[in-house]
């Protein structure tokens, strides 16, 4: 017989029969969460501007479970908003909305454009707010007080450190959408769909290439964790925050970043 001291359930982290949208799941983070969804047992779109890309990655991640792709240009409003349409077609609840799609404009600031803030603050911080907009009907259908809907933002930890190398408008927007994940909590914990972000550290990606080319091994060696991050890191947090495990948390940002920002000396 159950201890009736215990309210458990049975798979804690267990997504079978959830739907979720992953922006920029056809290559680096985005795909290393998707395969954590479809493993975890969520069925998954997947959404890049590539459409060749998106056929790709579909393939691949096909293993894994259920997954679609929807090319769409989030850089655009009128975009997210034909996405968020196609979603809604597929489907009136949305459980899980992962705002990872995300670029990077590395230039010094005696040069640095003005569409070098456009381009990074339309895709990083303003796509992720079109998005909920559009899909906050699908994910108030899918929440429950006791198994709230997810929005997972994808931050840095640009923004909660200062990198050595500047990035002027990225950092800038991750430090606004990590805001815009505690204001979107607030207002939306009341109506069962939880808002929190993650801010990785360094993991392999074509964004990152450049960088962990050139030093990558020296970051690992100055990390707490002595390495970079790895698929399962990020498809560990997105099961996680996903999942009914973290149905009382909201509002808060989460470094997987193997103690570089967390444990920053500033010496
Ligand atoms: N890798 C890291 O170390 C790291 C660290 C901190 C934070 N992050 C964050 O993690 C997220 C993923 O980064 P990543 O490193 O995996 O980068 P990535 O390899 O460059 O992947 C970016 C993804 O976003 C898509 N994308 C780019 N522009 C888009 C647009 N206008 N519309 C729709 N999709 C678009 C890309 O596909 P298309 O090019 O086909 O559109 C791709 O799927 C970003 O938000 C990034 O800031 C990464």
């Amino acid at each position: 017989m159950a201890d009736s001291r215990f309210t458990t359930h049975p798979d804690l982290f267990d997504l079978s029969g959830k739907y979720a949208l992953v922006t920029g799941g056809t290559r680096g983070i985005g795909v290393m969460m998707a395969r954590g969804l479809l493993q975890a047992g969520a069925r998954v779109v997947i959404s890049s501007r590539n459409a060749d890309a998106c056929a790709e990655a579909q393939q691949l991640l096909s293993e894994f479970g259920d997954v679609q792709a929807i090319p769409a240009d989030l850089s655009r409003h009128d975009e997210c908003r034909r996405l968020a349409d196609l979603v809604q077609a597929d489907s009136e609840r949305l459980d899980i909305l992962v705002n990872n799609a995300g670029s990077m404009w590395r230039e010094p600031l005696e040069t640095f454009p003005d569409e070098a803030w456009d381009s990074v603050l339309d895709l990083n911080l303003k796509a992720p707010f079109w998005l909920v907009q559009a899909l906050l009907p699908a994910l108030r259908r899918a929440g429950a007080a006791d198994d709230p809907a997810r929005i997972i933002n994808v931050g840095s930890i640009a923004a909660v450190h200062v990198a050595e190398s500047p990035n002027y408008s990225y950092a800038s927007s991750k430090a606004g959408l990590h805001q815009l994940t505690r204001v979107l909590a607030r207002e939306l914990g009341p109506q069962h769909v939880t808002v929190n972000a993650v801010a990785p550290g360094p993991f392999p990606s074509q964004m990152m290439a450049a960088t962990l080319d050139a030093i990558g091994d020296t970051i690992a060696a100055k990390a707490p964790l002595r390495r970079l991050g790895r698929d399962d890191d990020m498809a560990g947090i997105a099961v996680f925050l996903a999942s009914r495990a973290s149905s009382y948390l909201t509002g808060t940002i989460i470094p997987v970043d193997g103690g570089i920002a967390t444990t920053a000396t500033g010496t």
